[in-house]
């Protein structure tokens, strides 16, 4: 057991490494190379790097990959994403090929509405305080003039606030529910920021109206963004779909139709379909310097929004052509936050043409489609794991260590058999033993 430390965001980086090194390695000094190896040679951007976040003493990197050829909308992107999963940017690559001779993704924003809440108590009656909300909303909106001014400038701000009696739930619980609209910005701060002042304002005229102050619980954005949705879908008559794995264009589009209904029924299927929409949905999101968790949370929760956790794409079969759709509510900023600060973020999104918000909205949702697509093209045919162990092979090789000509031929070996770990260790040592033997 370590002993407890104060004072630990105060050290510099090397006081920290040195306290864990001591603390958890006994002091081993390759915790510092393992460590400090990851830290970039320029100093001003590792500086940058450390402000992230606290108690930064390295830098974790993912790898940043590239899928070309995603048409949204009759534009042409090439996708960045970050992600470790060693399958999904060959995936992704591989339905937007398959869509752009197909008339490519076609996406729209069907709503931009973001919310947040202040939670709070009050013990006087509650037609009193109806009474005096219109003067209590107007108080607020003014006083967080200063904060809005810049949002409102760029067509933005706050849209509507309402007031919710909530006694039903909880004795003398009551909400402000405040809807926005961020323009391009994600928006986090600057809801958090309004809501506070909000719930100044509240306290400050409660007492000023009625002498009873109310009790503020907490101001906070809400990451369930139903109506900040984006819609995309792709269609191809299903004599277009082509041969796949053996099975045929017909089939195919049956197989696919059927597992996405699947999807949508069970929800333990459900939670696995919607995680490979999210393998690509989070690549892109993170290499735009967004926040994935939002993204997630939100996704999920809409995916339950009837009552039961369903897929969030959906696919039907009507007089001959396949439909392919998603919508998904995703709270995205293209200005803001670390998308300018991260240098990759940043150049992320010039790769995307400088997107706005809702672009951006549109580019991630064809993202997650085209994800989903490949996984489950995959699933109803060879299956999955024939792609990704054989994307996972290099892991492998690397783990065993294997040099440019073992990794050839293992390469080679594998390419019409299944992959496994056993099978590529049991390879490369009879490779080992008998080198020329292959
Ligand atoms: C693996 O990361 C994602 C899949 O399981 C998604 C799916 O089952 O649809 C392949």
């Amino acid at each position: 057991m370590s002993a407890i430390i104060s004072g630990f965001s105060k050290c510099s980086k090397q006081e920290k490494i040195q306290w864990i090194a001591d603390q958890y390695f006994e002091g081993a000094t390759g915790v510092k190379d393992a460590l400090c190896q990851f830290l970039l040679s320029d100093a001003s951007l590792q500086t940058r790097f450390d402000a992230f976040s606290e108690n930064t003493v390295s830098n974790f990197m993912l790898p940043y990959g590239v899928a070309p050829n995603l048409i949204v909308n009759d534009r042409t992107f090439a996708l960045p994403m970050a992600t470790e999963e060693s399958s999904v940017v060959a995936a992704a690559s591989s339905a937007a090929k398959f869509w752009s001779t197909r008339g490519g993704f076609h996406a729209e924003v069907a709503g931009v509405k973001k919310i947040g809440q202040v939670h709070f108590t009050w013990q006087g009656a509650p037609l009193q305080l109806q009474a005096l909300f219109p003067r209590i909303q107007a108080a607020a909106l003014a006083e967080a003039e200063p904060v809005t001014a810049n949002m409102k400038k760029r067509g933005g701000g706050v849209l509507d606030v309402e007031l919710l009696d909530l006694n039903h739930i909880e004795k003398e619980y009551y909400q402000l529910r405040v809807s926005f609209d961020t323009c391009d910005s994600m928006g986090a701060n600057f809801i958090n920021t309004v809501l506070e002042s909000f719930a100044k304002t509240l306290k400050k005229s409660l007492v000023a109206y009625t002498q009873t102050a109310p009790e503020i619980l907490m101001a906070i954005l809400s990451n369930y963004t139903p109506d900040c949705l984006a819609r995309a879908y792709v269609e191809c008559p299903v004599a277009t779909f082509g041969e796949h794995n053996g099975v045929s264009g017909a089939d195919l589009a049956e197989k696919f139709r059927l597992a996405v209904r699947i999807a949508s029924l069970d929800p333990y299927r459900a939670v696995t379909h919607n995680k490979g929409i999210f393998n690509g949905i989070d690549a892109v999101v993170i290499a735009t310097g967004n926040d994935f968790r939002a993204v997630e949370a939100c996704g999920h929760a809409y995916a339950a929004r009837d009552g039961q956790y369903r897929s969030l794409s959906h696919c039907e079969i009507v007089d001959g052509v396949f439909r392919f759709s998603m919508e998904i509510p995703l709270a995205l900023g293209a200005v803001g936050g670390l998308t300018q600060l991260h240098p990759l973020a940043k150049f992320s999104l010039q790769l995307l043409g400088s997107p706005s918000a809702k672009e951006l909205m549109m580019i991630v949702a064809a993202a997650g489609l085209a994800q989903n697509f490949a996984a489950v093209r995959s699933l109803v045919t060879s299956g999955i794991q024939q792609g990704h162990m054989k994307m996972h092979l290099g892991n492998m090789l690397n783990h065993f260590e294997a040099s440019e000509t073992e990794d050839r031929s293992a390469r080679a070996h594998f390419q019409d058999k299944l992959v496994s770990f056993n099978g590529v260790r049991e390879f490369l040592t009879t490779l080992r033993k008998a080198p020329y033997a292959n």
